[in-house]
């Protein structure tokens, strides 16, 4: 026996949860909690928008970074999916600190230890499709291991659309273009 889900409650798990963080014009930094995002390809991320002050932001500047919210900062992450730029400035009242990024015109927010700095590669108004040039990535020593991001120590959440509910992620359990090797023939 299986279940069949209508389209509107068929959906992917895990999404990420991802913080763009941002510049307007006048160098206010902003941040808004991103679900719908992917690396899609190899220095290159893509995001999946509606019309937000990230992407007023993102026109004017050419630039955006992309933090991994975690289970430390799941409480800010999830403020900067329900509150707007164009009326608060989140990262002030998250308490929040920031400076610039070294090689884009976007802020890295410090609370969050691991952080994309990406280019826009381009940006549709018409679908809301942000695609970002990675330049580089900033992660913090304390979740390091022999100089790798080490994503025990991370603990990076994902985001389940079903039940609307954020989850830590598990364990290593397997190892990639690997473990199928024993079936091939
Ligand atoms: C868990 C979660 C995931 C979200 N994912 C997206 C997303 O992928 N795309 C999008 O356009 N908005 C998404 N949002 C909504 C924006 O984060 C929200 O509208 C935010 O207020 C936009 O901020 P801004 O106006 O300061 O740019 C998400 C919100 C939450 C809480």
């Amino acid at each position: 026996m299986s279940k069949e889900f209508a389209a509107k409650e068929s959906c992917i798990v895990p999404e990420g949860v991802f913080i763009i963080g941002t510049y307007d014009a006048a160098g206010v930094p902003n941040a808004m909690n991103a679900a719908w995002g992917i690396q899609s390809d190899h220095g290159e991320v893509t995001f999946f928008l509606a019309k937000h002050k990230t992407t007023e932001n993102v026109k004017v500047t050419g630039a955006f970074t992309v933090a991994f919210a975690t289970k430390d900062t799941l409480e800010i992450a999830d403020y900067f999916g329900v509150e707007t730029g164009r009326r608060v400035n989140k990262i002030e009242v998250a308490g929040c600190h920031v400076h610039k990024s070294a090689h884009v015109n976007a802020p890295i927010i410090e609370e969050f230890p691991v952080t994309l700095e990406c280019t826009v590669k381009s940006y549709d108004d018409a679908t809301g499709i942000l695609v970002g040039t990675i330049v580089a990535q900033q992660a913090a020593d304390s979740v390091l291991t022999d100089g790798k991001v080490d994503y025990d120590k991370l603990q990076p959440i994902i985001y389940d659309i079903s039940t609307n509910t954020y989850r830590v992620i598990g364990p290593v359990v397997g190892k990639a273009f690997h473990d199928g090797l024993k079936l091939k023939q």
